[in-house]
């Protein structure tokens, strides 16, 4: 991997000059009709509005050259590639060829992966069609209503959000639940609304080692034991495994005619393009599914082939980089303007917080300047109600995108038309703000307050699919340009080593910080 110190590329100290100046700069003069049509661009039936962020056309050609500069665009062949850039795991990064089209991964070197990811989806489409035709029957010969998923990170928030997001080709009769924390009270209740002889569980975990999850699996099947008196339900029909592990499952004792595989090289924030995604196909089709896919090809498309100034995710990557390197805005917010969105901000946490929180660069030195942001979140207008007093009043830089629906078949177009105008007028108020002398103080909006406005013409499976595969980019850009492996996560394994501690011995408790050991005697661990 070429190493990139960003703090050492040319465009740095003029970026760094103009930074101090910008704040001073009345963005609200600069916006008129000329800057919007120039500051825009459109992509795999995306829209996006950038006009009102804090740049110039010297900081946006600034931000180009040094995405040009970088290695960014080697990087980004390397990933279409199939090459080993998950370096501290040393794998490759794959899940662009999990929606490639055959001939795509030919001309990247990558045919004999064509066969084993059409097999894949092979099976999606013949499980998923016979749990929607009912023919997936219980033990008991009853077709199956329920589909529970146990999963947790990337094998529950990307199934989730999109069986959320594409409700509108939602199955009629068949309802798809989410269970991931290992907290017993949403199984246990759950489970209790449900009918064993009608539900299925889909166990989801990539590596089938993950506790949480494989402690909800136990808790279901002592369920159906219960319930239906069954011996081994594992080996049931009312059982399928989606994993990368699939001995381990098999351990577990679900027989390999109901695993579902996917690849180690589809990293576990990125799974919901695989069998993973297995939920999706059920709840709205392998149709959509496919659409899905299509869309998310079509985003890689455009960003594997536009230059920087026209590139989507480019763009938004280096947004990013500007308020977090230069103008040191410390978080991000995502507001959606539809509720079948909702859990997008969830979703992009996971997404670009195990990506790129990161101090160490690919060959292990600190870095130099901040990496991802804190990413959050909730919809619009509900957000605007609690937390957007601090985005318009506040001290701190929140850049903000906007996420809107163009056409909505499933609302109103009352509903709709006054949704769309709170989410205009939000990201305009936060840029033009309002001074008069004549009011208080608190009753003045300081103004240039940076915002995107993202535009999908329909809530569609493709613009779903371009959209997600859109931030998957944005993160990716961003950790080549900060010269970071986006790609491993190793900071989530202390906490669950010592977890595993406290459970495997609690004398070993006494080894742990008097804090903690104060809260065990008050648990009377
Ligand atoms: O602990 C973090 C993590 O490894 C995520 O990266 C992953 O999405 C999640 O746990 C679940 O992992 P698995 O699919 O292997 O159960």
């Amino acid at each position: 991997m070429e190493e990139f110190k960003i703090t050492q590329a040319g465009q740095w100290p003029r970026l760094k000059s103009i930074a101090a100046e910008i704040r001073d700069t009345n963005f609200r003069e600069l916006l008129d009709s000329e800057r919007a049509a120039r500051y825009r661009l459109e992509a795999a039936g995306l829209y996006l509005d950038y006009s009102r962020n804090l740049v110039t056309d010297e900081v946006v050609e600034l931000l180009a050259g040094l995405a040009r500069e970088s290695p960014l665009a080697a990087h980004r062949e390397a990933l279409f590639r199939g090459e080993t850039i998950n370096t501290t795991e040393q794998r490759p990064v794959l899940h662009t060829a999990l929606r490639a089209a055959r001939e795509d991964l030919q001309a990247d070197g990558l045919g004999e992966l064509a066969g084993k990811i059409e097999a894949q989806l092979t099976r999606v489409r013949e499980v998923s069609e016979r749990i929607r035709a009912g023919e997936w029957l219980g033990v008991t010969g009853k077709p199956v209503r329920d589909v529970v998923n146990l999963g947790i990170g990337g094998s529950d928030l990307g199934p989730k959000l999109a069986c959320e997001a594409l409700k509108e080709f939602a199955h009629e009769r068949i309802r798809c639940h989410f269970l991931s924390n290992v907290d017993g009270e949403p199984i246990r209740s759950t489970l209790r609304g449900l009918d064993p002889e009608t539900t299925l569980v889909i166990v989801s975990s990539k590596s089938f080692t993950t506790h949480e999850t494989l402690l909800n699996a136990e808790t279901a099947a002592h369920w159906f034991k219960d319930r239906l008196g069954m011996e081994n339900p594992y080996a049931s029909p009312h059982f399928i495994a989606v994993t990368a592990a699939p001995a381990k499952a098999m351990q577990a004792g679900i027989p390999e005619d109901r695993i579902l595989l996917f690849e180690d090289w589809v990293g576990g924030r990125y799974s919901l393009w695989s069998s993973i995604g297995l939920t999706i196909a059920v709840t709205a089709g392998h149709e959509n599914f496919l659409r899905m896919l299509e869309g998310a090809r079509q985003m890689d498309i455009h960003f594997r082939s536009e230059p920087p100034v026209r590139n989507m995710p480019v763009i938004l990557a280096l947004l990013g980089i500007w308020y977090a390197n230069f103008l040191d805005a410390e978080s991000h917010a995502v507001i959606p303007y539809c509720e079948r969105l909702a859990q997008l901000p969830s979703y992009l946490q996971q997404l670009d917080m195990e990506s790129n929180g990161k101090s160490v660069t690919f060959s292990g030195e600190n870095v130099s300047q901040a990496t991802g942001p804190i990413v959050w979140g909730l919809t619009g207008t509900n957000s605007q109600h609690s937390f957007f007093q601090l985005l318009h009043q506040g001290t701190h830089l929140v850049p903000v995108d906007f996420i809107g629906i163009g056409e909505d078949g499933l609302s109103s177009p009352e509903h709709h038309r006054v949704l769309l105008a709170n989410m205009i007028a939000q990201s305009a108020a936060l840029m033009e703000g309002r001074k008069s002398g004549k009011l208080p103080p608190w009753r003045n909006f300081p103004g240039n307050r940076p915002s995107n406005v993202l535009l999908l013409d329909r809530l569609a499976p493709e613009t779903f699919g371009a959209l997600i595969a859109l931030y998957e980019h944005k993160v990716f850009v961003q950790g080549s340009l900060w010269n970071i492996n986006s790609f491993d996560q190793w900071g989530v394994e202390l906490g669950k080593e010592l977890a595993q501690r406290l459970l495997d011995d609690g004398d070993d408790a006494r080894d742990f910080d008097g804090g903690a050991r104060a809260l065990l005697d008050r648990l009377r661990w």
